[in-house]
């Protein structure tokens, strides 16, 4: 006990605070854009776009874009276009994947579909998506137009692959990163690829990429606990959502694998049958525990926090490596 009380004390807690303080003046301006162009004469599309893009959210990609452009010394605009693309890419997939997921809370408010529908939020998000490609066109850099367009060619993928696996808890741990790696980790390297290639830095865009790939996935990684160990004021989203809906993450694998014959009979019937009653959902939580399958998911997320680390370790030292290194930390620590 007292050996656990030492270690949570000396936990460094997280802040993003160095790196927003970094890119705070392009942030702005990634939001002035991001605004900017959602204006429109048809009123559905600028109400459900100002919502779910007024509604806040992290923000976390955009500044991937503009730390990952300080890190390689770039000095044009045009990390600010591109980071409002990765945005917009990112807040398209949200209106689908919301959707798909049948959520009723994101970003601490009622979700799109909850509020003007499901057919709105996917025709708003296809828009969101086609501003996207009309920045990345203005931009007029091929290089820059592939890094997105393949990226969200891969998330949609993701997408697909991931509605394959409902219901299986014998989806195997390959499977499940396989997915994480596309719906999520590919824009996330995306997002940092984008600023070695603007800086003209064709050296570091590997190197960039991968720590993407490798935050990326700690992220969901963590997304997938937070969605059964959190709570909804803090993550801003329902918990349970994964549980109602039969979606097969790490901590419901591992559970599974370990479970007993009963134990797998409750998973078959929640997960694949769809049959829940009201207490299921905390025990769910208490299998998990019980077999250490929130413990070992951030186990693995953090593995994937030390392969990011060391992506970076071709770049000397800087303020926007520390906020980059900073952000690694955020990703396995964070509470929302
Ligand atoms: C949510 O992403 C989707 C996942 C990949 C888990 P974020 O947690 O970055 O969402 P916002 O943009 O901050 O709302
Ligand atoms: C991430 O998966 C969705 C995309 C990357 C499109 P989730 O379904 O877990 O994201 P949340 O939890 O709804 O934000
Ligand atoms: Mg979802
Ligand atoms: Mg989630």
């Amino acid at each position: 006990m007292i050996k656990t009380a030492s270690i949570e004390e000396e936990k460094k807690t997280v802040s993003l605070d160095a790196l927003y303080a970094l890119i705070q003046q392009d942030l702005k301006l990634v939001d002035v854009l991001i605004l900017e162009r959602v204006k429109s004469e048809v009123p559905l599309i600028s109400d459900i776009a100002r919502h779910i893009i007024a509604s806040g959210g992290k923000r976390i990609r955009p500044a991937l874009t503009l730390i990952s452009a300080q890190l390689c010394h770039y000095e044009g605009h045009r990390h600010i276009a591109l980071a409002a693309a990765v945005e917009f890419i990112h807040t398209a997939t949200l209106l689908h994947d919301d959707v798909v997921d049948e959520s009723k809370l994101r970003r601490g408010l009622a979700t799109a579909n909850e509020l003007f529908g499901n057919k709105a939020s996917v025709l708003v998000g296809d828009f969101l998506l086609s501003q996207a490609f009309q920045i990345m066109v203005a931009d007029g850099s091929l290089k820059a137009l592939k890094i997105l367009s393949d990226a969200a060619a891969v998330i949609s993928k993701g997408e697909v692959m991931q509605l394959m696996t409902e219901g299986q808890p014998e989806t195997t741990i390959e499977n499940y990163l396989q997915v994480v790696l596309s719906k999520t980790a590919v824009l996330f390297a995306a997002a940092c690829e984008l600023g070695a290639t603007i800086a003209g830095q064709d050296r570091h865009e590997e190197a960039l990429r991968e720590f993407g790939v490798y935050i990326g996935v700690a992220f969901q990684l963590v997304d997938d606990v937070l969605d059964y160990a959190s709570s909804s004021s803090q993550i801003g989203k329902n918990i349970g959502d994964d549980f109602q809906e039969g979606k097969i993450t790490l901590p419901v694998i591992l559970a599974y694998s370990a479970g007993s014959r009963e134990e797998k009979v409750f998973w078959i019937r929640t997960l694949a049958e769809l049959q829940q009653t009201p207490h299921d959902f905390e025990h769910a939580l208490l299998l998990m525990r019980k077999h250490g399958a929130i413990e070992q998911t951030i186990a693995m997320a953090e593995k994937y926090c030390t392969r990011a680390r060391d992506s970076l370790s071709g770049f000397t030292n800087s303020k926007a490596k520390s906020a980059m290194l900073d952000i690694v930390d955020f990703c396995t620590q964070r509470l929302y």
